[in-house]
């Protein structure tokens, strides 16, 4: 396989989805044993049904984080971690690539550890197994800092990952099916930016032709590309 000398490119993004952490053992959203095969969205991570029964949402994806933690990060997130020259931007909530040591994620969808008061706007950690509380200090539910179906994105975040896909002069796609938008425009912002672009998935993701395809497994194919002996 080709590999890839960084010292070619001055701005380098990573951009991940959740087969990055399949190999963890963390399941995927779509495909096989996806979540949403095995929950509906509309029942259990949306704001209509967190307004609907906020107890029902919280106790998901309480066990949602339950099942991150039993996993741990695998070689490709710890050789992401050991990058420094890289932009992470993930879609991923599950907070793999910090545990693995990755800093400054850009998480665009949030994060399965943080949740907010929508009444008084306070934001709060929580990393245990259990959340520690489900009321605000304000009284109100706490709700997962997560962007949900139907949700907008973070505007700032948002900002910031555009910005930084389109001055990248390499972009590699890693575990995304490119199934939810706005998201699953970043290639073709990549492509726009001149950038070479790169795709690890065992499936095709369909959102713009790639400069290099690789049809193996994140970790498998991260080792690979970036040489890392
Ligand atoms: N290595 C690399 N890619 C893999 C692996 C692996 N070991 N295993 C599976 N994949 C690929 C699948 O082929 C698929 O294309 O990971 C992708 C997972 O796709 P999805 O489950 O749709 O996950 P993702 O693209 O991250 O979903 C985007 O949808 O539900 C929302 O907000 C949620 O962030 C999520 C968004």
């Amino acid at each position: 396989m080709k590999q890839i000398d960084l010292s070619l490119y001055r701005r380098i993004i990573l951009f991940t989805g959740a087969g990055m952490s399949a190999e963890s053992g963390v399941p995927t959203y779509r495909g096989k044993g996806g979540v949403w095969s095995r929950y509906d969205y509309q029942e259990y991570a949306c704001q209509a049904a967190f307004e609907r029964d906020p107890e029902k949402v919280l106790r998901f994806h309480e066990l949602r984080r339950r099942t991150v933690l039993d996993c741990h990060p695998h070689d490709g997130h710890r050789l992401i971690a050991a990058m420094p020259e890289v932009c992470l931007i993930t879609q991923n909530i599950d907070g793999m690539h910090q545990r693995a040591g990755s800093r400054d994620v850009v998480e665009l969808h949030g994060s399965l550890w943080r949740l907010r008061c929508e009444r008084c706007g306070a934001g709060k950690e929580d990393f245990g197994r259990s959340y520690e509380t489900l009321r605000c200090d304000c009284g109100n539910w706490l709700r997962p800092a997560i962007v949900w179906f139907g949700d907008l994105l973070d505007e700032a975040v948002m900002h910031e990952a555009s910005e930084l896909i389109s001055a990248c002069d390499l972009f590699v796609s890693i575990g995304t099916s490119g199934a939810v938008w706005p998201a699953a425009g970043f290639p073709a912002l990549a492509r726009r930016a001149g950038a070479y672009c790169i795709e690890i998935n065992p499936e095709p993701s369909g959102t713009i032709s790639y400069d290099l395809v690789i049809r193996e497994p994140a970790s498998k194919a991260l080792s690979r590309l970036f040489d890392m002996k």
